[in-house]
Parts: structure tokens; sequence; C-alpha cells
């Protein structure tokens, strides 16, 4: 009877509620608002969804943009469930798993080794993206390139390895993890071609994060190459691969290797090319997002926003006068600052020594205030990513962009897309700025690293969070971390704090000065 399944439906929701809420202190907007999108994230993956084939789709189960489709937006989604209920990423990470005949399917079509996972996917792993889109600006149908974002391969291998990191969760990396791990990167390996006169490993015709750019202006033929951040992160997937290979117990490299007739000399060339990849600069210093990005227009921002208002869709805007993106330095939305999103400092600096390239410290600040003055934010994923990236160097403004993501669907900020289905990806991206970036919590080579900054604006949070089979409570105070880890059978964990290296038992408390 409806009473009965109210009762029950009320329990569940307060169970979930009990590990996952977030209690912010003198903030009410934001309390609100966070604390609904957790509610809109477990309503489309929960503890139900475990046990089914399901993935996550972009737009949640609320409407039916991009046809319920599973994009990059997993990445900006998991951190959250790792956290919180790592379950649910494992089930969504073995959804991935089952479609790995279909993504090594596509790689050998497109001429690749490994597995090439689809830019937009749903039931049966195949590439779903149009090949045609519409500008509602121009009535004109347009040809679209976005499955060249061939970076969803890096997303895929950075989930399982932060899932991991989360979790210590070693029969997933031996029976699933590693296994996909060493396919997407194959398929890196093979797409990255030899430059004999650079003596350096390029990608060609692909698309990054921004999706404004799909071709050089006026080229007969789709894509840009070495974009940064897939070169970047592309040498960090072959180093997480030869990592997983050397994690797992023997038997499970061996049988692994086996089944996929992986040979020694793939990890020699992996090596190889995760010391030679190609990252193009420009004169000063700055990364270029691809080669020959430098070449491009500067834009009137200006003259824009004078005329139009809102020109967040650029792409909309300047097609209908008849003009492109590809020409002008302007993105829709982070690319070259996703690198400094995923990665710390430390291991971006040891990429860069690894690829041999100079890496100093004001090469981050310079890099976000070229492309924060350069970027539309026409996706909804963008003001996550700048918040995040300004949030130790610019609170003000990191505050600015944190609060403008919370507005995304609660004040539909794009004019009319909520009433399609929310923007989880940007959710659930605020939840993890909370979370994560400013609580500082990183989970890192077998760590809990804990060092938070919190804005002005926050003067207290509370959480649980559930690493390596401890739970843990998180009092944030603008002065003091205090961390309790709740009784129970689990090993003791390693905590990370500024400098100090700190053994965690259960039923230990940590109250440290910030
Ligand atoms: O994955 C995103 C992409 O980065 C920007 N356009 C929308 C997609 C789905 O959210």
């Amino acid at each position: 009877g409806f009473y009965d399944l109210l009762k029950h439906h009320i329990l569940s929701w307060d169970h979930l509620w009990q590990r996952c809420h977030i209690d912010i202190k003198d903030s009410e907007r934001v309390a609100l608002v966070i604390n609904l999108h957790i509610l809109h994230l477990l309503q489309t993956v929960s503890p139900h969804t475990i046990e089914h084939d399901a993935g996550v789709p972009a737009r949640g189960l609320h409407g039916e943009a991009y046809r319920g489709h599973i994009f990059w937006d997993e990445l900006f989604i998991f951190p959250f469930l790792n956290l919180n209920i790592p379950d649910i990423t494992r089930a969504l990470l073995i959804h991935r798993y089952r479609r790995l005949p279909e993504a090594r399917w596509a790689a050998e079509q497109a001429g690749y080794e490994g597995a090439m996972y689809p830019w937009q996917s749903s039931s049966d792993g195949r590439e779903e993206t149009q090949t045609l889109h519409l500008n509602p600006k121009s009535g004109r149908w347009l040809p679209d390139n976005s499955h060249r974002q061939r970076h969803i391969n890096i997303a895929i291998a950075y989930n399982i390895w932060q899932y991991y990191q989360s979790t210590g969760d070693i029969s997933f990396l031996s029976f699933y993890g590693t296994e996909m791990l060493i396919e997407i990167a194959r398929f890196w390996a093979s797409i990255a071609q030899y430059n004999h006169s650079l003596d350096r490993y390029e990608i060609l015709q692909v698309m990054g994060p921004d999706e404004f750019h799909d071709a050089y202006p006026d080229a007969d033929k789709p894509g840009i190459d070495n974009n940064a951040y897939t070169n970047i992160m592309a040498v960090w997937v072959l180093c997480r691969a030869l990592d997983a290979a050397r994690i797992v117990p023997d038997d499970r490299r061996e049988a692994i290797m086996e089944r996929l007739g992986l040979r020694r000399e793939e990890f020699t060339r992996w090596e190889e090319i995760s010391h030679k990849m190609r990252v193009v600069f420009h004169d000063d210093g700055i990364i270029s997002q691809f080669e020959r990005y430098d070449r491009l227009e500067e834009f009137d921002w200006e003259g824009y926003r004078k005329k139009y208002g809102n020109i967040q869709r650029l792409d909309r805007i300047l097609e209908s006068e008849g003009d492109t993106t590809n020409r002008y330095k302007l993105s829709k939305q982070a690319d070259v600052l996703m690198l400094f999103y995923l990665l710390s400092a430390d291991e971006l600096q040891e990429i860069f020594q690894r690829l041999n390239y100079p890496f100093r410290y004001e090469t981050i600040p310079k890099n976000i205030n070229y492309y924060l003055t350069r970027t539309s934010h026409g996706s909804t994923l963008s003001r996550v990513v700048h918040a995040w990236v300004l949030a130790r160097s610019n609170r003000e403004l990191s505050w600015h962009l944190f609060k403008e993501a919370l507005e995304s669907d609660v004040s539909d900020i794009q004019g009319g897309t909520t009433a399609e289905g929310i923007h989880l990806g940007a959710m659930s991206g605020t939840i993890d700025l909370i979370q994560r970036c400013y609580a500082g919590i990183e989970t890192r080579q077998d760590r809990l690293q804990l060092n938070p900054y919190l804005p002005d604006e926050l003067k207290e949070l509370r959480f649980d969070i559930f690493y390596r089979q401890h739970q843990i409570d998180v009092t944030i105070t603008q002065s003091q971390l205090s961390i309790r880890s709740r009784l129970s059978t689990a090993p003791p964990i390693t905590i990370g704090f500024r400098g100090q290296v700190i053994e965690l038992k259960t039923g230990d408390t940590l109250e440290l000065e910030l």
C-alpha cells in the first residue's frame, strides 16, 4: 500500500542522507542548493542502480537532452561518489568494462589498437554522437565533429585510477580496471605518431574539451593537432597503465597479458612515448591549447557582449553571422585548464620533467589568467573547473564562479536548457568543489591528503567521507580541521597534512590547527 511504500521511501532517503549530506553553516543558499544537487545525483544513481547495467547520463534521468547519452561528465560526477558510496562508481565503471569489446571494435575500425571509447554512448556502447547538429539561431544544419573528442578515453582511465585511490580496491583493479587501462593505453600509444624531425610523438586531428575548435580555419579536414590537454593526459594514462600492471598480483598480470596478447615491448614503447610526447608552447611560455592556436585572431569580447548580451554560445552567434569560432582565440570551456583541475602541481611538474619541458611555479597562474579571459563558459562544466583552479590564488573570483555554477539549473542560467534535463556534471562538480576543493581533500599516492582552504564565506563544513573502508567524520572551520574515524575492522590509513604523515586507526580522532 501507499503508506508502506512511503515509509520505506523515507527510510531509504534517511539512510542515504546520513551518508551523503553536507552541513554548511551560515550560507543558507549554498547549503540548500548543494544538498539539492546531492538529491538529484542520488535520484540518478544510487544503491538501486548498483545491481543494474546502468550508466550515468549527462542530463540525469530528468529530460530528453542528449537522448540519455553518457559523456565524459562522469569525470565530474564520480569524485563525490568515490568518497561517499564508492560501490556506485564501481558499478558505473563495470558498465564501461562491459562495453570494452565495442570500444575495441571502434579502435580497430579507425585503424588503431586497444580500445577507443565513444564520445557519446548509450546501451550498446557504440558511438552515438550526432553527425549533424542544428544551429537554432541560423536554422542551418552543420557537420558535427565532436566524436573526435578522444579525450573521453582519458576521463575513463582517470576515473578508474581515482576510484582505486579512494578505495584501494585491488580486486577491481585486478579483474576490470587494469584491463581497461591497458587497452586505453594501447589506443593512445597507437594514435600517437612519431615526428622524426622533432624526435617527439604527436596526436593529430582530435578535438579537446573546448568544443569551439573542431578544425583549423579554412581547413578541409576536421580536428586540431597536439591538443595540450590530450597529449599531457595521454602521458598520464600511459604511466598509470604501467603502474597498474605493476600493482596487480603476479598471476593476474600474467593472465591479463596472456588474454590481451600484450607484449613486453609495448611497455617499452609506452615508456618511450611518455618521455617524448609533444606539447606546444607560445613564445611567452603559455601552454598552447593546440598547435598553431597562437596564430588565431584575438576576439572582440567587449563588442560582442555589447551587441548580444549573453555570449555563452559564441559558436551559434558567429555561425549565424557567417563566421566561425575556429578563427579566434576563444573557448567554450576549460581546456588547458583541465590539466590544473585534474592534476596537482606536483604531478604536473613530474610530467613536465619527464617530458623534459620547463615547468615553473608561475606556469599555473599565468595560464589560468590567459585562458580565463578567453572563455565564454558556454558549457556549465566550465565554471566548475575555473572555480577550482582559482580556489587558492583568487578566492574571490573562485567563489563568484562557484556561485554562478551553483545556479546552473536552479536559475536555468543558460536560458531554457534545464527543462531538457539537469546538468549532472555541473551539479556534482559544485558538490565536489565543496567536498574536495575547498576542503582540500585529495586521494593520492595511497594517502588521504588534507589541506583545507575555506573561502571566507564558508564558516564551517561538516560531512562524512568513506576512504579505504574508514567512515570518517570531517569538520572544518576557518581555524581547525577535525577528523574522526568511526570504529570498524578496517586497517589503519595514512593521512598527509601539510608535510606531515600521520597514521589513522579506526576510532582515532585528529584535531589539526589550520
Ligand atoms: O560533455 C559535455 C561537453 O563537455 C560540453 N557539452 C555538453 C556535454 C554533455 O554535458
